[in-house]
């Protein structure tokens, strides 16, 4: 069947050009520095960690980071009501259809941090949650930042440690490895460092606690970036419908042009 063949012909490099734009949709970038990451347990059942983490992004990051693809009434698949979500969760939005917009302009937010915070609706596949766990127990103090914050995994990052009462504040020490009474070298012509961070102000949580804030964190933005919580579902649809039109209008095309020649 010659028609078949066109309709295939032409669904191959449009399905794969779709494809592209899908993984393009999601830009990826490494890791900026090569520290050990800590692992972090993800379990998207466990809807008492997803709340907690739902709690703390709202709280937390919202007044920066947008969730732009997700909408609040995704919210009510963790387990909570209509009214719970409005009365804890709702905060820059009065329906609860909307999506999950910071309420910072994109201007002010550049003239304040010298870059604009990310939307985090998909962070989680771009990073993964380890670097994500790693990333917001890792701030530590430094004059010498434009924050006074610097990060173990982002160094200089243009963020504040937003939870500092929760998890307290450390400094970074660096001493000299000395081996038999002797500075060891780095192969680099240096000299081996131990890096070693040290609380000198304890927040409002222990380290376990605060690990486990984090952790519920991190967990909801897993939740928060799988497809079928985000609009990347429905942008696919609408790609996969966009085709089908084209292969339509493709063979519509094809009767045209071949009416007369039989
Ligand atoms: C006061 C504003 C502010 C708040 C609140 C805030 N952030 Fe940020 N965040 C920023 C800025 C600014 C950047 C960009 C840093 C850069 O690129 O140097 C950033 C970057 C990030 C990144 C790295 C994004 C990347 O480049 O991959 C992550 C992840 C992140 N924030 C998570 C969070 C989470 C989770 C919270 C809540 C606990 C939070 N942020 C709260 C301002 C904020």
């Amino acid at each position: 069947m010659r028609t078949g063949k066109t309709a295939r012909a032409l669904a191959a490099p449009l399905a794969a050009l779709a494809a592209a734009a899908l993984v393009l949709a999601a830009p990826v970038r490494a890791a900026e520095v090569d520290v050990k990451l800590e692992r972090v347990e993800i379990d998207l059942a466990d809807l008492p960690s997803l709340q907690s983490g739902a709690r703390t992004y709202v709280n937390y990051c919202l007044g920066c980071h947008g969730a732009g693809l997700v909408r609040y009434n995704t919210l009510l698949q963790l387990g909570l009501t209509e009214q719970q979500v409005k009365d804890n969760l709702m905060f820059t939005a009065d329906k609860i259809g909307e999506y999950m917009r910071t309420a910072m302009k994109p201007a002010d937010a550049k003239e304040w941090f010298g870059v604009a915070p990310p939307d985090l609706s998909v962070i989680a596949r771009s990073r993964g949650p380890d670097w994500l766990y790693t990333y917001l127990r890792g701030f530590y103090r430094d004059s010498s930042t434009l924050t006074g914050w610097n990060n173990t995994v982002f160094p200089n990052v243009g963020m504040p440690h937003v939870m500092w009462h929760l998890q307290g504040e450390r400094i970074r020490r660096e001493e000299p490895v000395m081996r038999d009474g002797k500075e060891v070298g780095d192969g680099h012509g240096g000299v081996l460092k131990k890096v070693t961070f040290e609380t000198v102000q304890p927040g409002s949580q222990t380290p376990v606690e605060f690990d486990r804030t984090v952790r519920d964190l991190v967990n909801f933005m897993v939740w928060m970036g799988e497809p079928a919580q985000t609009k990347r579902k429905q942008l696919g649809l609408f790609v996969l419908f966009a085709i089908g039109i084209l292969i339509v209008l493709s063979y519509l095309l094809y009767k045209e042009y071949w009416k007369d020649v039989h």
